[in-house]
């Protein structure tokens, strides 16, 4: 490849470690750095007063669409349908009138969002995408086109491409919040501060790497592996889990913590990790009681949290790692950076080709 490694062992790695950069970056270009003022691109349509927001993606890209409909229909009050579009594309759903349809992919070539992207064209819906390759099919079909500003992504695990998505789609639901009514001038200003945060608070979550790495030493020797969230960290436990699964080969499954006593709290003992991400939020004693009741049952839990959830659980958990305290809006960006890094290690430790997983590939052109 034309890009090398700087001296990391992996691209993932390396790509890990330019999140603080990228999503600076990406910040950059939609707030401004004298102002703090969030100025997306003009759109050739108005995304405020649309009927609903569809969202279209696969894989990495469909989790950071996940939290951003908890973005658009809590802070925007903007309704949301989210799929893969694997499902999407044969549905046949009906798409309201006035619907904008947004799709969210790195590459820009996987076929499966690209023919939901021609469906919603064809059922009358504006196509906004969020890409990070700018030559790609699905920014030029596309009526408008947000771009990352992750820059190329080698490893097949995305993982800048994943938090520049959100850097960039938390931009715009606060911009369409704001222009809904849905959150004052005030509210605009401190959700761009929070993010323009971001990369310094980022830069912070990386100096745990050595304390994940002692982490991941217990997770390569499990077989299974629990991820829990609420709110906009059930995705990320989703996306947690594909990561372990997609590098470390260890099947993992990322469920929303109060889904647990539905079923997966009969796969909790000792030989299950159960990570859980519990940053201070509306959910925060929600989340306690969950990690509580894996508790009670023998489960042992890794913590990520900040100092509340800490000083509330250290007693009870196995592990902890602690985060900056954030805004929520920003915590699904910072989350991310253990979760990765934490994949990255047991891949590691477990042999396998962390930059080319088998079976995987970067783009996925073909059905
Ligand atoms: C492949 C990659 C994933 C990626 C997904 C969607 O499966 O291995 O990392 O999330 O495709 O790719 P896209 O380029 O559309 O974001």
């Amino acid at each position: 490849a034309l890009i090398g490694k700087d001296g990391y062992r992996h691209y993932m790695l390396k790509e890990i470690y330019e999140q603080p950069q990228v999503i600076g970056d990406t910040v950059n270009s939609y707030i401004n750095p004298e102002t703090s003022r969030i100025t997306m691109p003009d759109l050739p349509f108005d995304l405020a007063r649309a009927s609903r927001l569809t969202i279209v993606a696969c894989g990495t890209a469909f989790y950071a669409g996940l939290v951003a409909k908890y973005w658009f229909e809590t802070l925007a009050r903007l309704p949301v349908e989210i799929d893969i579009a694997s499902e999407f594309r044969y549905r046949e759903a009906p798409m309201p009138e006035n619907g904008v349809a947004l799709f969210i992919s790195q590459s820009g070539e996987t076929l499966d969002t690209l023919e939901a992207l021609r469906y919603c064209k064809r059922q009358g819906q504006r196509i906004l995408s969020v890409v990070n390759a700018p030559e790609s099919t699905i920014a030029r079909e596309s009526d408008a086109v947000l771009y990352t500003m992750a820059g190329p992504e080698i490893g097949v695990a995305s993982t800048k491409a994943f938090t520049t998505q959100l850097t960039t789609l938390a931009c715009l639901a606060a911009q369409v919040a704001h222009a809904r009514g849905a959150i004052d001038d005030e509210r605009l200003m401190s959700v761009a501060r929070s993010l323009r945060e971001v990369p310094a608070r980022a830069a912070e979550v990386l100096a745990h790497d050595e304390r994940l790495k002692d982490l991941a030493a217990e997770v390569s020797e499990a077989r299974d592996v629990l991820y829990l969230g609420r709110g906009a960290m059930y995705p990320l436990a989703m996306e947690g889990a594909l990561k372990l699964k997609e590098i470390s080969y260890i099947h993992a499954e990322g469920y929303a913590a109060g889904e647990l006593k539905h079923g997966p709290i009969a796969l909790i003992d000792d030989a299950v990790p159960v990570i859980v991400l519990v940053p201070s939020d509306n959910l925060f004693e929600k989340v306690v009681s969950n990690v509580q009741e894996v508790c009670a049952r023998s489960g042992k839990v890794l913590l990520i949290a900040d100092r509340k959830g800490i000083d509330r659980l250290s007693d009870r958990v196995r592990w902890s790692v602690e985060l900056p305290a954030c805004d929520p809006i920003v915590a699904p960006i910072l989350y991310a950076i253990p979760v990765q890094l934490l994949a990255y290690h047991t891949a590691v430790l477990k042999g396998t080709d962390v930059d080319q997983p088998r079976n995987l590939a970067k783009s996925v052109t073909v059905e």
